[in-house]
């Protein structure tokens, strides 16, 4: 990329000047408010479906079924496709939104999709919060997805632009902590309502998604757009302005022209949808489609969505089940910390590996322990320390997650792709992203009930591969400028074949 900007003493990559300014902090804080709001939804249906009132009301089927098999197969009691159909419906619609969310955002800025999620969330939680029949509710949930959608499509790219580039991987990881604190309140906020006394708990569950929301609208009116998108959209003046207030010096100069000729680059192109299939970003491609997928398939959201039920499955009482989920909450919340302090000096690959043996070994585990109580019958009464174990098991296997795929699965993404592809292969990690939870959200009772105990084998092995994934095709992507990234493939054993190493050659050494 053109421009002469300083370069480490390794020569490796540059270095622009510029610090972290309490003015990029606020602005960042503000958009990983997006996070909340995907970490409330992920965190509140759960637990809202294991409340007998809510059951009763919406689902009763489920409920008789649930009373029915008190003593018999535990595997199987929650199997119930309309009431998987209401944790899932909101990725699907949040992965048709996020199609069009990438136009929005390349068109008209980061900023007008976060406002716009937020405005579509917001009405999505009124109407939840007062529903009164199956339909409002899912219509309900098709609004939150929306407004996910949208959050997760701009938020993550937001990030990574505004960020100088050695504080990129803690800052984009704020979106993560977020993610996790909207986890932790909906799990907190399902463990209180559980007790309110004349069922209507379930209302204010599911009504306060409204908060997060209100957050994320009301503060994305203040936030300004990045120097990318403003480049991008022609806004010159605007953009270098925007730069030097970012990053808190007047000698902007390197990264900004470093900007312009990838915003150049990126207006040259016509469809950023047919450019990304070229065989030069296969990388990027494989990567967008990948991350996301193999993030899903580490079961994460089998304990995120299902806690409060997979605890009661194993025997705990209601209470307990909801209690238990406040638990893992806090462990997930606790350990993305690890990765905020760690992301930026361990680098991506460590963590992603380390905590690739772990959540192996927590699956594998697991799976065991359900095995050697509940068999394939699925017949059992555990004693109090066993359930103690599965749990401390289960937040085993969490704690990797949060400071491994769980931040990285979309920091890494949001941080290889060009400018001219950006928007289209950021569209791409949020389908896939959406479209493996869905798949899983819906099809995971099922599967509990057909696979047992053998369903945490199954994830053990999916993480199994997603660790040799790791460790043979994804390159160390810590500490590069985002503009910068082109090079990392043409050094790479694999990838080098797909890219074209003199062009990269040359264009770094104007
Ligand atoms: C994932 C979610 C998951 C959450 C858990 C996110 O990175 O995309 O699917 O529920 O982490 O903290």
């Amino acid at each position: 990329m053109a421009g002469g900007a300083m370069t480490d003493t390794d020569g490796a990559h540059k270095n622009y000047p510029g610090k972290m300014t309490i003015f990029v902090f606020l602005a960042c804080l503000v958009a990983s408010s997006g996070g909340l709001i995907f970490g409330y939804d992920i965190g509140i249906s759960g637990g809202v479906t294991s409340m007998d009132p809510f059951l009763i009301k919406f689902f009763p089927s489920v409920y008789a079924k649930e009373k029915e098999m008190v003593e018999t197969n535990q595997y199987c009691k929650f199997d119930s496709e309309l009431l998987t159909l209401f944790t899932s419906s909101l990725y699907l619609a949040a992965l048709i939104a996020s199609l069009f969310a990438s136009v929005i955002t390349r068109k008209f800025g980061r900023k007008i999709t976060m406002l716009g999620g937020g405005i579509i969330f917001l009405i999505g939680a009124i109407l939840n919060g007062a529903a009164t029949n199956v339909a409002m509710l899912i219509i309900g949930r098709i609004l939150l997805g929306i407004g996910v959608g949208f959050s997760n499509q701009a938020v993550p790219l937001y990030l990574s632009e505004m960020a100088p580039a050695r504080m990129r991987g803690m800052l984009n990881i704020s979106f993560q902590l977020m993610i996790t604190v909207g986890i932790l309140a909906a799990n907190l906020i399902n463990y209180f309502t559980d007790k309110i006394a004349g069922g209507w708990g379930w209302r204010v569950s599911l009504g306060l998604a409204a908060v997060p929301a209100f957050i994320m609208a009301g503060g994305s009116l203040f936030l300004p757009d990045t120097p990318n998108s403003l480049l991008a959209r022609g806004k010159e003046a605007e953009a270098r302005a925007m730069l030097r207030r970012i990053r808190g010096t007047d000698d902007v100069g390197p990264e900004y022209d470093d900007l312009v000729a990838a915003s150049k680059a990126s207006m040259a192109i016509e469809n950023p949808w047919s450019t990304l299939l070229e065989r030069r970003y296969r990388p990027q491609l494989v990567m967008s489609v990948l991350i996301p997928t193999l993030q899903q398939l580490t079961g994460i959201n089998v304990v995120m969505f299902y806690a409060p039920v997979l605890f009661k499955t194993i025997g705990f009482g209601g209470t307990a089940s909801l209690m238990s989920a406040v638990i893992s909450g806090i462990v997930n919340m606790a350990a993305t910390f690890v990765s905020i302090v760690t992301v930026d000096r361990l680098g991506r690959r460590k963590l992603l590996l380390q905590g690739g043996v772990q959540m192996i070994i927590a699956q594998f585990l697991l799976g065991t322990l359900i095995f050697i109580k509940f068999g394939t019958a699925g017949v059992a009464n555990i004693s109090r320390s066993y359930a103690i174990v599965v749990v401390m098991c289960i937040c085993v296997f969490v704690s990797a997650f949060a400071w491994s795929w769980g931040p990285l699965g979309w920091l890494v993404p949001s941080e290889i792709f060009p400018l001219e592809i950006r928007s289209a292969a950021q569209s791409v990690v949020v389908v896939f992203n959406m479209a493996f939870t869905f798949i899983i959200a819906q099809i995971f009772l099922m599967m509990l009930c057909h696979l047992k105990f053998g369903l945490f084998y199954f994830f053990g092995a999916c993480e199994l591969i997603m660790t040799a994934f790791v460790l043979f095709f994804l390159p160390e992507t810590k500490g590069i400028p985002i503009e910068e990234m082109d090079r990392i493939w043409g050094k790479h054993w694999y990838w080098k074949r797909f890219v074209d190493n003199r062009k990269v050659e040359m264009t770094s050494t104007v």
